[in-house]
């Protein structure tokens, strides 16, 4: 066996039945990824030969003899980037860059026929992230990216500092390490929904050759606690075990094996033998609050923080404003009606996992791929009875969150193995586990009834809200809290009411996603009144226009939470004035005989989650004149490295190829709730704005006394104190002030609050096809008020990735259940993500607003992007069939058989 790779010779015989994948990962080409190990997603795609292919289908030993190139070996071998290289840095064609190497290989192996046709090109490489616009404007060759240059760095499309190592396979995600004497953990998982374990046998386990051990519910803390990882813990219902002995869920875990390998420890699980008391279960949240349904957490309320567990509420929200009766008594016209949204699935292109060991202190040490290590961190001391000094938790590079690694689903089950048997242990999710065992957005069920006078004022809005939060209440009431906060604030009728409910089923859980619950009940309450404008027969916009609320308003919504939410700026009448002129445009004619019809929402979201979100940052001058920041947040594709630097390097007076930023770390600052809400700019850029201005002063202070001048004569430029007297450059300035003892560095601080809101809009034109439902995008037009925009390029590909993962979850994203409760669609190839074919170019315009309480004017631009989508799509296909869809997704099956019962029931327009 002589395999060469990358001009090297590899001459070990692969083991039976293994994948090229797994050989060459084994070999240390860590650029290699592993997204799917189904031959769906390309991020594995190398090439043998010259021929690309995906490495995780493709048999080891069939590269006997032939030449491998990995993503590792594109570059010449003097160092130079190949062209394709080039290029992704350029456009900066990637976000998370966790496919990044699997679209290099097959971008590199196009002939121009192919280049020519990219939707075919691309069939076989799939993007979470970006949307694909940026890798098709690598592709052909767009520059997006300025030189780091002296002057102004905010608001330039500077690159993120991360790009070559990612362009070259070299940047280093959770499992990119070699760690000695690593022992592999699999989880042997639930095929009952609802069932208590009676005994369970591990001999049989334990015999296999290359085990260590078996852990059961024996060997788990007694602790419950949740998942969900929140500043304040409390918010969260304390309802999981770390290994159980009731199972709520179909592949729920049961017991973990620890063996030298993967195979090993596969071939334990198989070997465990589970007698399990099977109980009845409740699938639908609406038959699970009925009397008599079964149980899903029998528990002790106050203790667990479950609201009403006999009726499976883990949480509810009830409120008025006004007198919602009178309200609807007052208009002239009334909509109601019931939506529905389904489970949809994070499918970030990295599964969750985790590798642990204890270092050489006896340090437990935690590498996990998480987007909140200090809160993972704090979770596994209280489940282990461990000080925090004794726990490190450290991100890499992570490929992909959305939400879905708010949670400590690996952490812990790895720290316990590792913390018994004291050696190293990985466990790295399948794709299969993501749907499995992993989360999923929450499906709901909302109903919303809206009032108006013919005017086009609206007088009252009521939502009765339904969520499933699955066999687990992690982020349940959170996300059920968020759904009916900004929905209802958003607009400024006198009479408001929410009843919600975050109900348990025994079904997969679902966790936080992106616009956490926003979203689905967004998508009520925008084609609602979509629909309430047509029966006055007004313009939809002009409808909504006229009751959005106003700069300085309050924000007044039933559900609370918004005491200290502000419009710290306004952009909401630059989101619709963009809406207006993309429909005042002449628009691309339809295919002949299809229908066509336009249709937009707004959306309204919080910069930040509610009761505090803490961020530490460091900055400090290093002894060659550079500069070192130090951040807690994760880097996950959002940017926020790029945008921390930018905005030092602002403070600092110097360029951001100077700024060294070390994160995601337990051991770099004190604390930081973590990477979600959408904080990493306005939360984690305030703390490194406040790090680095005070590092300014502090030098700026000692240069003045050093050289006894005055300090208003100095300032920072062109890495030196610049004085009457000539310039003191800061690597004098170092030396000098370590001489008296002094440490060049200052720390920053932001608490999260209080909070600003951003602003979206979305208007689609669609065209659709009567005799199939198909439905074609004509033109996206996104607004977006981010505020102060910190790098223009890498907020539009925020915007054009939320606007993409939207369009999946509004088209036909949807994670199915069979009549047990056992998610049929485990893999990507029964799961439909958006390829390259799928997505529209989206027009991304930002409004000009210079927020009061973001860093340097800035608002956040994660999550909402996403949710004006469905509503938008929606509102469109009732513009172009006379049909209100009510249920997501927009499947084509589901429109044709809409648009066919319609044309046998012309009047009144049906609902499906
Ligand atoms: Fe493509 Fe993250 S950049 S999956």
């Amino acid at each position: 066996m002589r395999i060469e790779v990358n001009g090297r010779c590899h001459e070990q015989e692969p083991r039976p039945g293994q994948c090229l994948r797994t050989y060459l990962r084994e070999h240390g080409w860590f650029g290699v990824k592993k997204g799917c190990d189904a031959g769906d997603c390309g991020a594995c795609t190398v090439h043998v030969d010259g021929e690309p292919v995906h490495s995780c289908l493709y048999p080891a030993f069939r590269a006997d003899g032939r030449t491998v190139t990995t993503v590792e070996g594109l570059a010449s071998p003097d160092g130079e980037l190949h062209p394709v290289q080039r290029k992704f840095l350029d456009a900066q064609g990637f976000q998370c860059g966790f496919c990044t190497a699997g679209f290099l290989m097959t971008t590199a192996a196009l002939t121009d026929d192919q280049l020519a046709d990219l939707p075919r090109a691309f069939k076989g490489n799939l993007c979470r992230c970006t949307g694909y616009r940026a890798i098709e404007d690598a592709v052909r060759g767009v520059r997006h990216v300025e030189e780091p240059s002296a002057g102004e760095s905010v608001g330039r499309n500077l690159p993120a500092p991360a790009g070559p190592q990612v362009v070259t396979g070299t940047a280093r995600y959770t499992f990119d390490v070699d760690v000695p004497g690593l022992l592999h953990m699999k989880l042997l998982r639930s095929p009952h929904a609802h069932a208590r374990i009676t005994s369970i046998d591990t001999s049989a386990a334990l015999r296999v050759p290359g085990v260590h051990a078996v852990f059961t519910h024996h060997d788990a803390p007694e602790r419950h606690y949740s998942t969900a990882r929140h500043e304040h813990p409390e918010e969260d219902p304390a309802d999981t075990r770390l290994l159980d002995d009731t199972v709520r869920h179909i592949g729920q875990r049961v017991a973990a094996v620890v063996a030298d390998s993967e195979a090993a420890a596969e071939e334990g699980c198989r070997r465990i033998t589970v007698v399990y008391d099977i109980a009845p279960a409740v699938l639908d949240p609406e038959e699970a609050m009925r009397p008599g349904a079964p149980v899903v957490h029998d528990k002790d309320p106050s203790a667990a923080r479950i609201s009403r567990p006999q009726a499976n509420v883990v949480g509810e929200a009830h409120g008025e404003i006004g007198d919602v009766e009178a309200g609807f008594a007052e208009a002239d016209a009334v909509h109601e009606e019931t939506f529905r949204t389904q489970r949809v699935q994070h499918a970030s292109l990295e599964t969750h996992g985790a590798v642990a060991w204890l270092d050489e202190d006896g340090r437990l040490t935690v590498r996990t791929s998480s987007q909140t290590p200090f809160l993972t961190r704090r979770a596994l001391c209280a489940l282990f009875d461990l000080p925090s000094e004794r726990v490190r938790v450290v991100a890499g590079r992570v490929g992909g969150g959305f939400g879905g690694k708010q949670e400590m689903l690996v952490e812990d089950i790895v720290a316990l193995a590792v913390l018994r048997l004291g050696r190293p242990v990985k466990l790295e999710y399948t794709r299969a586990e993501q749907f499995h065992g992993a989360t999923t957005r929450h499906p709901f069920t909302v109903r919303v009834k809206a009032g108006a006078r013919r005017d086009g004022t609206l007088t009252a809005l009521q939502l009765r809200v339904v969520s499933n939060t699955g066999a687990y209440g992690n982020h349940g009431p959170a996300v059920m809290f968020h759904s009916v906060g900004e929905s209802t604030a958003m607009y400024r009728a006198p009479h408001k009411k929410v009843d919600a409910y975050s109900v348990y089923t025994h079904t997969v859980p679902a966790g936080a996603f992106r616009g956490y619950g926003l979203g689905q009940v967004l998508f009520a309450v925008e084609s609602a009144l979509d629909e309430l404008a047509r029966q006055l027969c007004l313009d939809p916009v002009d409808f909504k226009a006229r009751n959005i609320i106003g700069p300085g308003e309050p924000m007044l919504t039933p559900g609370g939470h918004e005491e200290d939410l502000h419009i710290a700026s306004y952009g909401f009448d630059q989101c619709v004035a963009v809406v207006r002129r993309a429909q005042a445009e002449p628009g691309e004619p339809p295919p002949d005989g299809w229908l066509v019809g336009e249709g937009a929402a707004l959306a309204m979201i919080a910069t930040g989650p509610p009761g505090g979100h803490i961020a530490d940052a460091r900055a400090a001058l290093l002894a060659d004149g550079g500069f070192g920041l130090a951040v807690g947040t994760a880097e996950f594709g959002n940017g926020t490295t790029t945008v921390h630097r930018q905005i030092a390097a602002g403070e600092l007076a110097t360029t951001v190829d100077r700024i060294t930023v070390r994160q995601s770390d337990t051991d770099v600052v004190r604390h930081d709730t973590g990477a979600f809400a959408s904080t990493g700019t306005v939360v984690a850029g305030k703390a490194t704005l406040r790090a680095a201005r005070a590092l300014a002063d502090l030098l700026l202070d000692f240069a003045a006394a050093h050289l006894r001048v005055a300090r208003a004569d100095c300032r920072l430029a062109d890495e030196a104190v610049l004085h009457p007297g000539g310039r003191l450059p800061l690597k004098e300035l170092y030396a000098a002030a370590r001489a008296v003892g002094i440490e060049c560095a200052a720390d920053g601080h932001f608490g999260g609050t209080p909070r600003s809101v951003a602003f979206n809009s979305q208007w689609f034109r669609v065209a659709v096809d009567p005799g199939t439902g198909e439905i074609r995008i004509l033109r996206s037009v996104h607004a977006a008020d981010a505020g102060r925009v910190m790098n223009p390029m890498q907020c539009r590909g925020q915007v054009e990735g939320g606007v993409a993962q939207a369009l999946g979850a509004t088209l036909f994203e949807n994670v199915r259940l069979d009549a047990r409760g056992e998610v049929e669609t485990a893999a990507f190839r029964r799961y439909r993500l958006p390829q390259y074919a799928d997505i529209p170019r989206t027009e991304v315009h930002f409004t000009e607003t210079t927020d009061a309480i973001g860093p340097l004017g800035a608002k956040s631009m994660s999550e909402s992007p996403f949710n004006p989508v469905a509503p938008a799509l929606a509102n469109a296909l009732r513009d172009a069939t006379g049909i209100r869809f009510t249920e997501l997704p927009l499947t084509r099956d589901r429109v044709w058989r809409a648009l066919d019962a319609s044309r046998r029931t012309p009047r009144p327009p049906v609902s499906p």
